[in-house]
């Protein structure tokens, strides 16, 4: 009998919108049938900047619970989430430090033949998701890994419109999570464990 679909769910967040996002992603892959681990990436930024701003304390507190990523985590996983918010049209430092410790595990291969897909939100519209996911999108070409975007692959794409990965505007903390968006995640969560539960039985098979 097969072994279910391992499926890590990475992300970095600041305000709560990506820890949103990521939670929506997780469920679905589960739902989808995959073995789930939703993690975040260590926090860099110092205790007195989080405490400055009532929805980073907040989104702290609420996610404090949800474990440290690790690389064994990636080693664990078939196919692996990353999700970040913009940061000037890039990636999080946060999220990048994170990436940047699987240099061990790049040296001995075990980066390749996984899927790697990946999530956004940025305060306004034109504000980088695009960016931010391309740029995301570099390291997997360096990890050997199979890029899974959602693409416009279901209808309701063209309600979010991002055929990069899911993404959402959150205008600075006045724009929760929506159905939207909420809907692209779970379209990109089954699309990731319906293409890396084919390549891992297509790898088994030889
Ligand atoms: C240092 C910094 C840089 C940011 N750069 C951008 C940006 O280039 N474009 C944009 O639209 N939003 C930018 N934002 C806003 C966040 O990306 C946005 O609010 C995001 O949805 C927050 O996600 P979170 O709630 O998961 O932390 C920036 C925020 C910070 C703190």
């Amino acid at each position: 009998m097969s072994t279910p679909t391992k499926v890590a769910v990475v992300y970095y967040s600041s305000t709560g919108t990506i820890a949103e996002i990521g939670k929506q992603i997780a469920l679905h892959a589960e739902k989808a049938g995959a073995e789930v681990r939703l993690l975040k990436a260590a926090e860099l930024a110092p205790q007195a900047a989080i405490d400055s701003n009532p929805a980073w304390a907040a989104n702290a507190a609420a996610t404090a619970d949800i474990p440290v990523a690790t690389p064994e985590d990636i080693e664990w996983a078939d196919a692996v989430v990353f999700g970040s918010p913009t940061r000037f049209g890039n990636v999080t430092s946060q999220l990048k430090q994170f990436i940047d410790t699987l240099g061990g595990l790049w040296a001995q291969g075990k980066l390749v033949d996984k899927v790697y897909s990946g999530f956004t939100s940025s305060a306004t519209a034109h504000g980088g998701q695009e960016s931010t996911l391309l740029a995301l999108y570099n390291s997997f070409h360096h990890f050997g890994g199979i890029v899974v975007a959602p693409g416009y692959t279901d209808p309701a794409k063209f309600a979010d419109g991002n055929p990069y990965g899911t993404s959402h505007v959150d205008a600075q903390g006045n724009n929760p999570v929506d159905d939207t968006t909420r809907e692209a995640a779970r379209i990109q969560a089954e699309r990731v464990v319906k293409i890396a539960s084919a390549l891992k039985a297509g790898l088994a098979a030889g």
